[in-house]
């Protein structure tokens, strides 16, 4: 368990690295692991945080203790927490390039915290380390420990199901969700599902991430069968069968399109139709937020302890198409991981304005795949009609789909579910079940926003032109702005 956590740490630490922030949230495994390294050194570690210097102004008092650490004598490994929040202080920042520059034979500085926030005058005398989360065996042998606490001892199977269960989580976090799971689970050994849904309610902290919960079946998702053709072929492709195959597994996709079009309900089916865990990203969240650098790593450490796992980023343009400081070095950052990354996280990403699209994002190697989601036609209509019909327990055998679908030309996804929606309402308003004549009165009331959107749409489609593939087969029914 301790190669990707310490592996890091030991190569910077042998390479003679000066200073080195460890960003993780288990700072007491870090402790363990640089007292190991410092002892294969054979160098003296001492460790130090604001609580040994109390009533000190803490910028002052880290200051003091970066200049005590300079001006020592002989090696020393100096690990200190707490001082994340005083980077950019100016005594802070300067004991830190003081100490680089002298560069003291054999004495190291580490600085740990869950986020760090580089100032741009220390960039070039820090370097991040952004530590993995325990792995499944790890996550198994602390859930082993908790469950023995409580007098449960589960049979080798069970455990290595709550393990896997557990990826995403610290050490500390897995044993605190096993207990509220066993607790759940009536005092026995909790299944997976159970152990998933704890983890859940913790995830809802962790800024800037979700678990999706909603299970979207494929079948919810009317039409676009050349998107479901390409999720078919790689129904298996996370299997270790494809794996010996020589397969690498898939990266990504870049749903673009017209709104109200199914490329967030596709992205959650994705998930289920895979059979993956998936978790959502709040881009505008972490753009937003005072650390968004940090942030983003933290949602990348977590969502390779997790991996398999679909990653999705809704709107992706809005978070990195904005102005907002920094928005463009995280976009930088995540581009690097996107064709960089080695763990199987799929990233889903969707947006709909090209405009606001950076560049870089749809260029080769970094999706798999850009699907451009145009308007439905008239068989995909019928079919999204039939979905919601069935979805409020009508039976759309007995409703003309197709003169429906005939009747909304240029209709979104979202506008049909709003037909059905608002067809309900006047037969229930009415006093009776619904008919035929409620669906094509309320598609008669309806202006499709594609009327209004036009230019927008023509806009998309000569930018999906040239860059993307339909995720509609179907061309020749494809152009709503003829009559169909
Ligand atoms: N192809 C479809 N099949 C079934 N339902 C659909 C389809 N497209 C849209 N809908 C319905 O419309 C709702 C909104 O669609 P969705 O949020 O997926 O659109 P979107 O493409 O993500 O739009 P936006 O660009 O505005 O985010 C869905 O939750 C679903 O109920
Ligand atoms: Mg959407």
């Amino acid at each position: 368990m301790g190669d990707a956590f310490d592996g890091p740490v030991r190569e910077v630490l042998h390479a003679g690295c000066p200073v080195v922030c460890c960003e993780t949230h288990e700072e007491a495994r870090l402790v363990a692991a640089v007292a190991a390294i410092a002892r294969e050194l054979g160098v003296p570690v001492r460790t130090w945080s604001l609580l040994d210097a109390p009533g000190v102004p803490p910028a002052e008092a880290v200051a003091a203790e970066l200049r005590a650490l300079r001006e020592a004598t002989g090696p020393q490994v100096l690990l200190l927490a707490d001082v994340h929040p005083f980077l950019d202080h100016p005594a802070v920042a300067r004991a830190i390039r003081a100490f680089v520059a002298a560069a003291p034979p054999g004495r190291r500085l580490i600085l740990v915290s869950p986020l760090f926030r580089v100032p741009p005058e220390l960039e070039h005398d820090l370097v991040v380390l952004s530590l993995p989360l325990p792995d499944p065996a790890a996550l198994a042998a602390v859930a082993a420990e908790t469950l023995a606490a409580l007098k449960l001892a589960p049979d080798p199977a069970a455990l290595a199901a709550v393990g896997d269960a557990l990826r995403g989580l610290t050490l500390a976090e897995a044993r605190w969700v096993v207990r509220k799971a066993v607790r759940s689970a009536g005092g026995a050994v909790p299944g997976p599902a159970v152990v998933l849904r704890e983890k859940g309610w913790r995830f809802g902290r962790a800024e800037g991430m979700e678990i999706v919960a909603e299970e979207v079946p494929l079948e919810r998702v009317g039409g676009l069968d050349e998107l479901k053709r390409w999720l078919d072929e790689r129904r298996l492709a996370f299997s270790r069968g494809a794996r010996d195959f020589g397969l690498p597994p898939p990266r990504g996709l870049l749903l673009m399109g017209v709104q109200g079009c199914g490329k967030s309900l596709a992205a959650k089916a994705i998930a289920r139709f895979w059979s993956l865990p998936e978790v959502r990203l709040d881009l505008g969240l972490i753009v937003g937020h005072p650390y968004p650098e940090a942030l983003l790593r933290q949602a990348i450490r977590i969502a390779e302890a997790m991996a398999p796992v679909v990653l999705w980023v809704d709107e992706i343009e809005k978070g990195f198409g904005t102005e907002a400081a920094g928005a463009r070095r995280l976009l930088g950052g995540f581009v690097t991981w996107l064709q960089e990354k080695r763990e199987p996280v799929f990233v889903v990403a969707t947006a709909n304005e090209v405009e606001a699209l950076p560049p870089e994002l749809p260029r080769k190697g970094r999706f798999d795949e850009i699907f451009f989601f145009d308007l439905p036609n008239v068989h995909e209509r019928a079919e999204i009609a039939r979905i919601h019909l069935a979805a409020r327990g009508r039976d759309p055998a007995k409703f003309d789909l197709d003169a429906l679908a005939r009747r909304t030309d240029r209709f979104s996804g979202s506008e049909l579910e709003q037909v059905v929606l608002s067809a309900l309402y006047a037969a229930f308003s009415a006093g009776r079940d619904l008919q035929q004549a409620d669906l094509l009165a309320a598609a008669a009331e309806t202006v499709p926003l594609a009327t209004t959107y036009e230019d927008r749409i023509q806009a998309l489609r000569e930018w999906a032109r040239t860059r993307a593939r339909p995720a509609t087969l179907d061309r020749r029914k494809l152009d709503a702005f003829q009559p169909g």
